[in-house]
């Protein structure tokens, strides 16, 4: 076990009502934080009760983004245990966009049981209700005092968490989703395959364009040719073509999503054939006039799966409609799969579940 110094806390927070505060608006008690210095390494690993941080105006994360993340998730499992879905998978990610980013390493280990131990001692800020968890954050930014552009000397890694509601609260719905054909988000060579802010400040605007136009999501295309499947805002993308599991190969430009990664396993393991490939928007399309193109959905830690009812190309006018814009029978039972894995209600053959802590 890690040596993590525990600052208690005076008091603690009273629990929110869980149902009414959506995703991200409530923060736990305790958070963990470690720092980072040139020449010094990784110090000084410690849990603290959860504040307000001081950063210098002069902060380079501000002003030029080195900063990675992460999202995993906290469930109440069967026995009365504390779990985390797949926290190694996580934290190895987390060094993965630090690579990418020029961020050091962090100890793997060392952040594992860190996490470990903060969901134990919060483990009582893990909500009980059917699809409710607590939401896991791990972070890194650089921490320089420094107006220059460079690679920082200094970063802070904190683990926030935050109690999230159920997110299908009105019941497993499916989306609608706009191919984006105007904006570009990564390209070959650039950040699409790191967990960074700048990703995400990259989809805003799309996003917000897209929402004005009746959809939910945008699903990118490459930023080249504009031809081939990338991923969803915060999600991958799968297709039932022809009773195969197919979905966008690993080019360096979409996220490797744990989510992604947990479909195509069990996928796998219920005898399904899987291909990660490129994908052309013209092939769907084809695929979809001669009736092969079965079902369409998302993978990603908040919705764990979200079905997409609809396909829309805003600028050619051409809409996908599948499964009369209703849930197809694979992303149903993959849903219920995996949200079983989560709580216990389904055995966890694959290895996925670390316990933290016992009620
Ligand atoms: C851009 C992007 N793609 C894919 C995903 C899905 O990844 P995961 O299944 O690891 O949550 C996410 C969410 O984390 C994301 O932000």
């Amino acid at each position: 076990m890690a040596d993590v110094r525990f600052v208690k806390a005076d008091t603690l927070k009273a629990k929110p009502d869980v149902t009414k505060i959506g995703f991200g608006t409530h923060f736990s008690d305790y958070m963990f934080v470690m720092d980072y210095e040139e020449g010094k390494g990784w110090y000084d690993p410690r849990i603290v009760p959860y504040e307000d941080i001081k950063v210098s105006p002069a902060n380079t994360t501000l002003h030029y983004g080195q900063a990675i993340f992460e999202g995993c998730k906290a469930y109440r499992y069967k026995g009365n245990k504390a779990v985390v879905f797949r926290a190694k998978d996580h934290i190895a990610r987390l060094n993965k966009s630090a690579k990418i980013l020029d961020i050091p390493q962090v100890d793997e280990k060392l952040v594992y049981d860190a996490l470990m131990q903060l969901i134990n001692i919060e483990k009582d800020w893990i909500p009980d209700g059917p699809g409710q968890s607590l939401y896991i954050r791990p972070f890194i930014f650089a921490n320089d005092p420094y107006l220059g552009v460079s690679v920082s000397k200094c970063y802070k890694l904190m683990i926030i968490l935050s109690p999230v509601a159920a997110y299908y609260a009105h019941g497993f719905a499916p989306v609608k989703i706009m191919v984006e054909d105007t904006y570009v988000r990564a390209v070959r060579g650039g950040l699409g395959a790191a967990k960074t802010p700048a990703n995400y400040a990259a989809s805003l605007h799309a996003g917000l364009v897209a929402h004005e136009k009746g959809y939910d999501q945008t699903l990118w295309l490459d930023g080249v040719e504009r031809k081939y499947i990338g991923e969803v805002g915060s999600m991958n993308i799968l297709f039932k073509i022809d009773n195969k599991i197919v979905t966008p190969e690993l080019d360096g430009t979409i996220l490797d999503g744990i989510t992604r990664r947990t479909v195509l396993q069990v996928a796998k393991a219920w005898g399904y054939e899987v291909e990660e490939r490129r994908i052309s928007t013209d092939e769907l399309l084809q695929a979809y006039k001669d009736g092969k193109l079965e079902e369409v959905f998302g993978s990603g830690t908040a919705a764990v799966i979200s079905p997409v009812g609809e396909l829309g190309y805003d600028n050619a006018d051409t809409k996908m409609v599948f499964n009369d814009g209703k849930i197809g029978p694979f992303a149903q039972k993959m849903y219920d799969y995996i949200d079983g894995l989560h709580t216990g209600e389904v055995e966890d053959t694959f290895g996925f579940i670390d316990v933290a802590g016992q009620y």
